[in-house]
């Protein structure tokens, strides 16, 4: 067993109906086969265990692994594309890299790439746009599972409306689908997900057979994009003369509680009721958004209804794998929303970027904080020496002002160590 000593905070009571940041400035976490044991005051836990080994993480904080409800496998050499609105961003920059995934080798590369940002970014949980060719779908899983990092994936299919090479037909579209499925859900901590790109670039027939695949798939996901950008609702709307854009995704019957869809920056009210209805939830993505100038996110209406919203950092419209720095953003822009925004404090941000994803995830009886029980999915931030975050933390007035300046200041390289089930998934040399 081993003993983790520490400064832990984390969220397991959710802080949007009232829940406190549970923090400890100097606690254990007692460890066995992944799975926390004990927790508490560290004299108390050590006194108990005396002959157990200690891994000293004091200095810096000690968090949950983050989940990320939103990013794309394929886009991350897409990264940093800026001044596009969607529609020509996903022509110019995402598509065309999208393409050359297409050859296996080179999604190989991406895949460890990919996977390589996730785990520096303390990301130990991830949904996960795959790409449109089964092989580099492949690629992700294996990677995936070399690393150990929880990932929900699945191949992206679309029918219309893309460059040539990215597009499929329903009938290739199910039997690649399953064929993946079968050979990945379940597998170690991989599993996967049925993933239209979003209803502009799928027809019924696609969509259709995208719920059929579900319906083979025990306790598979769904995911896509939803009311992203006024023009790409605008032609939705003309494609399928329905009432809203969710309809296009419900009347197949893909919206559901392990349904996450993506962006949701411009819903009607009859969206959100419904999206609360099947409990399905929504996957926030700050700097994409900024990024691309979709629009502010209207947190207040999704709890209002009592829509689930976690985070997600949608790479490669996102500038980065970092939750640090959504949650930031996501802050930034509840606050530019002024009376309509809501007043994100740091055990929200830190909520969203950790048990609003595993929960979205259906994963929150294994992960999403650093309870009993849970396994010992997590990250230490530790900043390097007189760092302006090193100086920040060591005067900080309390723990959730410690929390606050990670949010500000923090970057994938204030990650020294994370761990999955126990197991280090990531870990660099101090500076
Ligand atoms: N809508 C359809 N595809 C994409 C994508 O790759 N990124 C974003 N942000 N929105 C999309
Ligand atoms: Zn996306």
């Amino acid at each position: 067993m081993t003993i983790y000593r520490g400064t832990v905070l984390d969220t397991p009571e959710d802080p949007f109906t009232g829940g406190p940041l549970r923090a400890e400035a100097d606690a254990g976490l007692l460890v066995r086969d992944g799975a926390i044991l004990e927790r508490g005051a560290y004299a108390e836990v050590r006194s108990r265990h005396p002959g157990e080994q200690v891994v000293d993480l004091s200095g810096g904080l000690v968090l949950p692994g983050f989940v990320d409800t939103h990013v794309h496998f394929p886009q991350v050499r897409a990264i940093g594309g800026l001044g596009m609105p969607l529609l020509d961003w996903l022509e110019r920059c995402a598509l065309p890299e999208e393409a050359r995934l297409g050859d296996p080798s080179y999604a190989v590369s991406v895949a460890e790439e990919f996977v390589g940002g996730l785990t520096q970014a303390g990301t130990t949980t991830a949904l996960v746009f795959g790409a449109h060719f089964a092989p580099a779908v492949d690629a992700l899983f294996t990677e995936a599972a070399r690393v150990g990092i929880r990932v929900t994936s699945g191949l992206v299919v679309s029918d219309r409306l893309l460059r040539d090479e990215l597009l499929t037909t329903p009938e290739r579209a199910y039997d690649e689908s399953l064929a993946l499925a079968r050979r990945w859900h379940g597998v170690g901590r991989n599993r996967y997900a049925v993933i239209p790109r979003f209803s502009l670039s799928c027809g019924d027939d696609l969509l259709k057979a995208c719920r059929a695949v579900l319906e083979e798939v025990e306790g598979g996901y769904f995911t896509s994009h939803i009311n992203e950008n006024v023009r790409e609702i605008a032609t939705v709307a003309r494609l399928f003369e329905l009432s809203h854009y969710l309809e296009t995704y419900d009347q197949h019957h893909l919206v559901g509680p392990r349904s996450i869809l993506a962006h949701n920056v411009h819903p009607t009210d009859a969206e959100l009721r419904t999206l609360a209805e099947r409990g399905a939830s929504v996957a926030h993505c700050p700097t994409s958004n900024s990024a691309l100038g979709s629009g502010l996110f209207p947190l207040t209406r999704h709890l209002a209804y009592g829509v689930h919203v976690a985070l997600g950092s949608d790479v490669g419209a996102g500038t980065g794998f970092s939750l640090l720095k959504e949650g930031l953003q996501a802050y930034f822009m509840q606050q530019l929303l002024s009376e309509q925004g809501y007043q994100l404090a740091p055990a929200h941000l830190l909520h969203l970027a950790t048990t609003a994803g595993a929960t979205a995830l259906g994963l929150s009886s294994e992960v999403g904080d650093l309870g009993v029980g849970k396994r010992f999915d997590a990250q230490w931030l530790r900043p390097r020496p007189s760092s302006t975050l090193d100086v920040a933390l060591r005067n900080a007035s309390g723990n959730e002002d410690a929390l606050a300046k990670a949010f500000a200041l923090g970057t994938p390289a204030d990650v020294r160590t994370v761990w999955v089930d126990g197991d280090e998934v990531w870990s660099q040399e101090p500076a």
